[in-house]
């Protein structure tokens, strides 16, 4: 790389700033992500209990792409030493990954932790930390044990309990040394989405269980917040948060302003009002809105479950920092008279009639619904620090699909590269972006679309017993980023947009 084309390409794209506005902080934390499921396998070795992934994914393999589940997946949980050796590669600041509550607890519950379990999170902890790379550790990313399921899983009031008792076990074996924290992954996808056949349990309950997931979720997460912030804080000084799946959405018309504020309290005012809010509780407009449909549809209760007071108290500022889930931007409008409303979580929503669709501008992806629109991320990271009083937001999800498995992925690339042009716009505009973990590290087991849809820095060879990972042009393109603290034109300038 050459530095003059680096400044030369920056004045093209900034005007007049200074040199150090092109940096990202010193202490700007890039990291990349995974999550248990997707990537460990060993789904049945020594102790573990079943996930309701395992379970699910065994009874019904149909659900899934070409009959894919994670049983071996990236085989991380034998090959944790390449992980950490990949992370090394990429000079990565941070890895966030997250434990299997299955393998450590393998009933469920605390009355016995399993030996093997708390010790391959402690040898990846450990492996990491020696390589000076700070673990993110997310408890819970969608692998409810099986056996919690079977009583109701995230839809059983119960479950806030269960999950403290599981975070005050992960807390006290792993505290010393982690010092960020996630409760729980997108609750968005694990209540709208358990709840509307696109993720475990697989359940089809837009009426009431989706809404009980979304209530018990917050009281879980602020149950285990409050654990760390009594008994752990003082000692470790740590930063707890949950992650929080946000599409970002603007209005196709500015008649559509309104709903797409609905749609925002839709999305993710349900997981973050009560959490981030001064005010706490559930997003006023949004559920007397979702009330008033319950009334007109005969329930007697109302749709989004009351908080009380105790509870309000009990869930708000329960947060450290914000950590956003970004991957795109859809444009909202009300449907047309007769018009249907959207059926799936990124085409719209019943209970608002909205649609949602991609300015025909926004570059497409091989997924039909994500398309490419940086300044998107932006505008969020602006509406976010406008919209609650947050101290520190950290970028914990952020990337493109691709179903070529080769290395030469151009358009991965240019959208980190874009991106991240936007974390940096963001942090010059007075937004606190510390940190940003890009999914993926390396291809892995993607939920419904099993093994097709690729999200990698590094590709794995499927068919390969040592499931071989090799870096991707991406993963050279992010590590030089990582080690110039800059962004910079990718070595081929024939494919740069801007110059
Ligand atoms: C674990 O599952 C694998 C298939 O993923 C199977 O080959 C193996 O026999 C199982 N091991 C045990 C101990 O059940
Ligand atoms: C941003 O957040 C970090 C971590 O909490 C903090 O140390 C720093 O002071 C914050 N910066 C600003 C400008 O608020
Ligand atoms: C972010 O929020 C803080 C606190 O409300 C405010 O002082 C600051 O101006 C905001 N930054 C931007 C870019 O709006
Ligand atoms: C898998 O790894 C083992 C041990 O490193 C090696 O002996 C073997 O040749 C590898 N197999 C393949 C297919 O690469």
């Amino acid at each position: 790389m050459n530095f003059i084309s680096v400044v030369v390409f920056s004045i093209v794209i900034h005007g007049s700033w200074s040199e150090e506005q092109l940096k990202f902080p010193p202490s700007f934390m890039f990291g990349a992500a995974s999550a248990a499921y997707q990537v460990e396998g060993g789904w049945n070795v020594s102790d573990k209990g079943l996930s309701m992934w395992d379970k699910i994914l065994h009874d019904r393999p149909e659900l899934v792409a070409n009959r894919n589940n994670g049983d071996v997946a990236c085989d991380s949980y034998h090959l944790w030493r390449r992980d950490i050796e990949m992370c090394e590669e990429l000079g990565l600041n941070m890895y966030r990954f997250s434990i299997s509550w299955s393998r450590l607890l393998p009933s469920g519950f605390p009355n016995h932790i399993s030996e093997d379990g708390k010790n391959y999170y402690n040898n990846l902890i450990d492996g990491l930390l020696e390589k000076g790379i700070q673990p993110l550790v997310t408890m819970n990313h969608f692998d409810l044990p099986m056996s919690l399921q079977d009583l109701g899983g995230w839809a059983n009031p119960l479950i806030a309990d269960w999950f403290a008792d599981y975070a005050e076990v992960v807390f006290s074996l792993y505290a010393d040394r982690v010092k960020y924290w996630l409760t729980i992954n997108e609750a968005y996808i694990q209540c709208d989405g358990g709840y509307h056949m696109e993720a475990a349990p697989f359940f089809e309950d837009m009426k009431l269980g989706r809404y009980l997931c979304n209530k018990n979720v917050l009281i879980a997460h602020a149950k285990a917040y409050r654990i760390y912030d009594e008994q752990y804080r003082y000692k470790y000084h740590g930063k707890v948060s949950l992650s929080t799946l946000f599409f970002w959405f603007k209005p196709f018309t500015p008649e559509d302003q309104e709903v797409t504020d609905l749609t925002i309290e839709h999305w993710e005012g349900r997981y973050a009002h009560a959490i981030f809010s001064k005010e706490g509780g559930w997003p006023r407009k949004l559920e007397k809105l979702l009330n008033d449909n319950a009334k007109k549809e005969g329930y007697w209760h109302p749709r989004l479950p009351p908080f009380t007071p105790e509870e309000i108290e009990l869930v708000r500022g329960t947060y450290d920092f914000y950590a956003l889930n970004h991957y795109t931007t859809r444009l909202v409008r009300r449907v047309n008279p007769g018009e249907p409303p959207g059926k799936w979580f990124f085409e719209g929503s019943d209970e608002l009639n909205t649609v949602m669709f991609k300015d025909p501008s926004w570059p497409s992806t091989p997924v039909y619904w994500f398309s490419v629109y940086p300044p998107g991320l932006r505008e969020q990271l602006n509406w976010l620090n406008a919209t609650y009083d947050v101290k520190e937001i950290i970028i914990t999800e952020n990337g493109v699909p691709s179903l070529d498995p080769g290395l030469v992925d151009t358009q991965r690339l240019e959208y980190y590269r874009d991106y991240l042009e936007q974390v940096l716009l963001a942090i010059n505009d007075g937004v606190n972006v510390t940190g940003y973990t890009a999914w993926t590290l390396m291809d892995n087991f993607e939920w419904l679309s099993g093994y097709i849809a690729k999200f990698g820095l590094y590709a794995v060879d499927f068919s390969d017993p040592n499931r071989t990972r090799t870096p991707r042009e991406s993963a050279r393109y992010y590590s030089s980023v990582i080690r110039s603290r800059m962004i910079h034109p990718p070595q081929d300038k024939t494919k740069l947009n801007y110059v």
